[in-house]
C-alpha cells in the first residue's frame, strides 16, 4: 500500500492556507486556541556538572514529582556530538523520497521510516513523519534498518549513544537515590544492561495553518524515561496545572520526560508527562527523542521496597510488552 508522507503533502500545501480536514484538530486540542498566553513558568533546568551531588539528584527528583519533565545541561555531550546526531538526521530527511521509502517500516516492526498509518480516535492525524531504530545494545541494533546515507550516519548516531548511556545512567543514580534506594535500583529493575534504547527522529514539515494541527497529539511516553534532543524550531508543549506550556529552547540541552515505567516503578511519585508538540508556518522542526525501554519479556510493577500496609501498589505488575499492547490499541491497562 502506498503511505502518503506528511512531508509529500507539505511540499503540496505550501503555497495554500488550506490543510486537508483530517489534519485540523477538533476545538478543544486546536494550539491556537488551548495554548497558554502569559507568564510561562520555566520547565526545571539541572545543572548536571553542579559539584554539589546532593543538589543535583535534589533537582532531579524534584522535577520528576512534580513537573515529569526537565532540561539538562553541562551533561557532558560535546556540542559537536549533539550536531553531527541533526546534520546526518536532517540530511535523511532531505533525501529524495524513493530513497527513503527503502526503509519504510514494515508491518509489525518497531523500526523504520514511516507516517502513523491508523488514524486516531477522532480520525485524525498528526503532522509528522518518522524513522525509528534501536541504537542500544548492540544485540538490538540492525544496521540493517539505520540509513546508509548520508555515510556518516551510523559514526554520529554511535557517538551520541555513547555519551548518552552515560547521561541516562546517572539520571536512574539519582531517581534511586530520591527513592531512598540504592543507586543501581532503578536500572536494575528496568532490565539492567538488557535497557533498551529506541531513537526516533520526528520530522515536522512546515504547516500552512499550525494554529489548527498537530504534530504528535497528547500523549505520555510508555517508556522508563525519554531522553529528547530537539533542534532550534520550538514546539514541544508540556500540559502543567490545566494548561499547555511552551518548553523553552535552551541550545544543546537534553530534555528529560519521566515515561509511565518509571511512574509505575516509582509508585507515583514520579509522574509521567502528558506533552505534545506544535508545528511552524515556514520552519521544519525535528527532534530526536531516545526512548530507554525495558525488555519486553520483564514484568515492570511498583518496586516491592515501595510497598507496605500504608503504601499499597496504586499500579498493576504486567510485562512491558502487555503494557505496550494496551498502550498503542488504547485498551485499559
Ligand atoms: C514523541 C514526542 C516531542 C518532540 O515523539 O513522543 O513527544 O519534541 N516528541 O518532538
Ligand atoms: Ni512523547
Amino acid at each position: 500500500m502506498e503511505v502518503e508522507r506528511v512531508q509529500s503533502i507539505a511540499s503540496l500545501k505550501a503555497n495554500l492556507d488550506a490543510i486537508p480536514s483530517e489534519f485540523v484538530r477538533p476545538e478543544n486540542e486546536q494550539p491556537g486556541r488551548t495554548t497558554f498566553r502569559g507568564p510561562v513558568p520555566e520547565i526545571p533546568v539541572v545543572d548536571m556538572s553542579d559539584p554539589d551531588r546532593t543538589r543535583v539528584v535534589r533537582a532531579v527528583v524534584d522535577a520528576s514529582c512534580k513537573w515529569g519533565m526537565f532540561q539538562v545541561v553541562n551533561h557532558g555531550i560535546p556540542a559537536e556530538v549533539i550536531k553531527e546526531l541533526q546534520e546526518v538526521g536532517k540530511e535523511f530527511f532531505e533525501l529524495p523520497q524513493e530513497e527513503k521509502e527503502k526503509y519504510a517500516m514494515k508491518s509489525g516492526s518497531t523500526e523504520g521510516y514511516g507516517t502513523k498509518l491508523g488514524k486516531e480516535l477522532e480520525g485524525k492525524k498528526g503532522w509528522v513523519d518518522f524513522l525509528f531504530h534501536n541504537v542500544w545494545p548492540p544485540s538490538l541494533i540492525n544496521h540493517g534498518v539505520w540509513p546508509s546515507k548520508p555515510s556518516t550516519y551510523r559514526k554520529a548516531n554511535e557517538e551520541y549513544t555513547k555519551h548518552l548511556v552515560k547521561v541516562m545512567d546517572e539520571l536512574f543514580e539519582s531517581l534511586s537515590i530520591g527513592l531512598g534506594l540504592e543507586k543501581h535500583a532503578m536500572k536494575e529493575a528496568s532490565g539492567g544492561e538488557d535497557l533498551g534504547l529506541l531513537l526516533k527522529i520526528n520530522y515536522y514539515p512546515p504547516c500552512p495553518r499550525p494554529d489548527l494541527a498537530l504534530g504528535v497529539p497528547p500523549h505520555t511516553d510508555m517508556s522508563m524515561l525519554t531522553l529528547l534532543v530537539p533542534n532550534e524550531v520550538s514546539g514541544l508543549q508540556v500540559f502543567k496545572d490545566d494548561h499547555w506550556f511552551d518548553a523553552k529552547y535552551i541550545p544543546n540541552a537534553i530534555i528529560v520526560h519521566i515515561g509511565d515505567q518509571v511512574e509505575i516503578l516509582s509508585n507515583g511519585k514520579y509522574k509521567s508527562v502528558l506533552h505534545r508538540t506544535t508545528v511552524n508556518k515556514e520552519k521544519v522542526r525535528m527532534s530526536w527523542p531516545v526512548f530507554c525501554e525495558p525488555p519486553n519479556e520483564l514484568v515492570i510493577g511498583p518496586l516491592p521496597q515501595l510497598i507496605n500496609q500504608e503504601n499499597p501498589p496504586k499500579y498493576k505488575a504486567k510485562k512491558y510488552k502487555d503494557y505496550k499492547y494496551c498502550k498503542l490499541n488504547k485498551l485499559p491497562q
